[in-house]
């Protein structure tokens, strides 16, 4: 498994609209709560890696802390948690490489990454193993990008794709090196 990214997305590659939100993301009617395999994915992953940005909107969702597994918060301006925070969710800093290297350590080996700056920087370094993308039948026309400029090309192989509740369709893709 390795780094892994799990995101839903627009058509047009945006993972939030213009103003960060992500109602769109519920669009489709789900009327029996099908997780669509989000349990699973987390099972089998160790740690989670996330963007402040992306912290701070799961904060907002006012549910208390939604993720099983210990999550690492990638900031340089978030100086403290919020109370009752601590044990679950820790503030790490500095180049992807060397975050990546120290939680590996610690090991952390399967880890969600999770962010759009996030996923980008490790993307731009070539640390992503796995893409699982779902994409909802939407053109956003603007918003928060998954995608941006690589050094190089990135090659990955197709594993899977599911087609969920008619509409949106999930693809696994593997890096190929
Ligand atoms: N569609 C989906 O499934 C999905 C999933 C996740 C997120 N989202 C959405 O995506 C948006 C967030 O994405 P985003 O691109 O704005 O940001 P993000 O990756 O969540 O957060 C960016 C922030 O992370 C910190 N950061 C990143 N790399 C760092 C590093 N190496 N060292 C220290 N700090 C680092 C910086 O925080 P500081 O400024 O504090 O230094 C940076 O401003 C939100 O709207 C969220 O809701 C959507």
């Amino acid at each position: 498994m390795g780094n892994i990214v799990y995101i839903g997305t627009s058509l047009d590659g945006f993972i939030a609209d213009r103003n960060g939100g992500l109602e769109w993301l519920e669009a489709v009617p789900n009327p029996d709560n099908d997780d669509l395999g989000w349990e699973k994915f987390l099972e089998g992953i160790d740690a989670i890696v996330m963007g402040r940005k992306t912290f701070q909107t799961v904060l907002g969702f006012g549910v208390g802390w939604p993720y099983p597994k210990k999550t690492f918060v990638l900031s340089s301006t978030l100086e403290h948690l919020p109370a009752g925070f601590e044990g679950e969710v820790e503030i790490i800093n500095g180049a992807v490489a060397g975050i990546l290297r120290a939680l590996n350590f610690r090991g952390y080996k399967n880890l969600y990454i999770d962010g759009g700056t996030t996923i980008r920087q490790f993307l731009s370094e070539d640390l992503i193993d796995e893409l699982i993308i779902n994409r909802l039948p939407i053109l956003l026309g603007g918003g928060v990008p998954l995608f941006g400029e690589l050094p190089e090309p990135l090659l990955f192989e197709h594993v899977q794709t599911t087609v969920l509740l008619n509409e949106m369709v999930m693809s696994r893709y593997r890096r190929k090196k």
